[in-house]
């Protein structure tokens, strides 16, 4: 069974999908890590991610770095939505997400293109959305217990440069798939956004 998981930044689609993975026992993929990753790099260097061709030099990288904790910080977060609206990233890093998701037994991977583009067969494919003001709560929140002095209302429009980067860019924009179920976690503990997420799942499978 493949399971996709799409929504914008701080949706809460990284603890459903986990929650999804451990429920069904499968593997999982945060693919927002991926360009997380190539962002690191560039930032590493100190190459300018609007350059097409430095970004995708930087997705030959090995899978250790996925488990970097920086890639987790909010500057790799910013930096990865620039070097995502680059084609040649996306085609660069398609084949490994593609993969991931044909292993036997079947996989959860949680991204903004999983349903549309990754996995358009998948067997259920959420979109999980809450409001911008909710997201940017729960970011700040986040943030501020990792030591960060950012403002609630920077975080705020950070967020919404990012949605309207990510939904406006060419190569496969967030968007929902036709045949995904939307789910709205704005009022939702997160105990009942994963019973309703394994609700939808029980019913597509
Ligand atoms: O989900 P996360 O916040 O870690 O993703 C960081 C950035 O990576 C997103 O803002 C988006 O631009 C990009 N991304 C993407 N396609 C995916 C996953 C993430 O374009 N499947």
């Amino acid at each position: 069974m493949i399971i996709a998981v799409d929504g914008p930044a701080a949706s809460g689609k990284g603890t459903i999908a986990r929650a999804l993975a451990r429920h069904y026992a499968l593997p999982h993929l945060d693919t927002g890590l991926l360009y997380r990753a190539v962002a690191r790099r560039l930032l590493d260097d100190g190459s300018d991610p609007a350059d097409q061709d430095a970004a995708a030099a930087a997705c030959d990288f090995d899978d250790a770095l996925l488990g970097d904790p920086r890639l987790k910080a909010d500057d790799a977060g910013k930096v990865a939505s620039i070097v995502s609206a680059h084609p040649a990233v996306r085609a660069a890093l398609i084949e490994r997400q593609k993969r991931f998701a044909r292993q036997d037994g079947g996989a959860v991977l949680d991204g903004r293109d999983i349903g549309t583009v990754i996995a358009p067969d998948a067997d259920a494919k959420l979109f999980v959305r809450a409001t911008s003001a909710i997201r940017a709560r729960r970011r700040h929140d986040e943030l501020r217990k990792a030591g960060s002095a950012l403002s609630y209302d920077r975080v705020l429009a950070d967020l919404k440069a990012r949605d309207l980067r990510d939904t406006t860019r060419a190569a496969a924009p967030l968007r929902q798939a036709p045949d995904a179920v939307a789910l709205d976690t704005s009022f939702l503990s997160v105990e009942s956004a994963i019973s309703h997420a394994i609700e939808i799942v029980e019913r597509c499978r």
